[in-house]
């Protein structure tokens, strides 16, 4: 794994652009995967600042996004959809018939996990962008979920749903399960770029870079992957 240490969230955000940029730039209709959070904003604002200053399209780009609510969709402004159309494709000229995301309120869950599945094998990332949780899980593939996993619903855990809860009017509002691509379907990438800022996040830093390669630690698998960037800032990587 490529460790880049920076010593704020501006400078971590700026050096995930250059990675972005190379791709999009070698390839006009490359397949982006996406996350929400906070931590990929910056990145996404560097993405809207360079697509305003330099004209860099993204009408030939298609995305594919990490995971959604279960039972949340573009109607409330806590889904995952409506994240990446506030923080990115509302400022950007890519057609939204090019993005995907689970659908959020499908009535079958299951059907609707085969569907995000059989498009991801016709789709393979050429980057996918990560963030991770203060508990390690990347996507929502939380602690003990297998390395081979495909898409599917999961039940957060309490820590992810009050981690998360920041975000909502009340903790009562998170809702407690999600669909998230699985953890073979995030190591399929061609190219990976996992984020982390915060001091919140050194324990899990540690265990994506230092610790020992399980599932207790999802993040961890990314260990095994033959192009992982991480770029941290200082205080996130306090004990790496
Ligand atoms: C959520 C998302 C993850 C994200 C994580 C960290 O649980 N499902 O994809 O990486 O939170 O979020 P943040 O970037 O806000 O710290």
């Amino acid at each position: 794994m490529k460790v880049i240490i920076a010593k704020d969230y501006d400078e971590m955000s700026k050096k995930a652009f250059e990675v972005m940029k190379s791709v999009v730039s070698a390839n006009k209709s490359a397949v982006i995967g996406l996350a929400t959070g906070s931590t990929p904003i910056g990145l996404y604002k560097e993405m809207i600042k360079d697509h305003k200053e330099n004209g860099t399209s993204y009408k030939e780009i298609k995305t594919v996004n990490l995971d959604e609510y279960a039972g949340l969709d573009y109607s409330s402004d806590q889904s995952y959809v409506y994240f990446m159309r506030d923080n990115l494709f509302d400022h950007i000229d890519i057609d939204l018939k090019n993005t995907n995301i689970e659908n959020g309120k499908a009535k079958d869950r299951q059907a609707e996990c085969e569907r995000y599945n059989a498009l991801l094998e016709k789709m393979q990332q050429d980057i996918q962008v990560l963030g991770i949780g203060s508990n390690g899980h990347i996507a929502f593939n939380e602690p003990g979920t297998p390395f081979g996993s495909v898409t599917h619903i999961v039940d957060l855990t309490e820590s992810t749903i009050k981690d998360n809860s920041r975000l909502f009017k009340s903790i009562d509002e998170v809702p407690r399960q999600a669909f998230t691509m699985g953890l073979k379907n995030i190591m399929n990438a061609k190219k990976i770029l996992i984020l982390a800022n915060g001091a919140n996040k050194a324990k899990a830093v540690y265990g994506l870079v230092k610790g020992e390669v399980t599932e207790g630690v999802p993040a961890s698998v990314l260990q095994l992957h033959p192009d992982c960037t991480l770029i941290v800032d200082e205080a996130a990587a306090s004990l790496i």
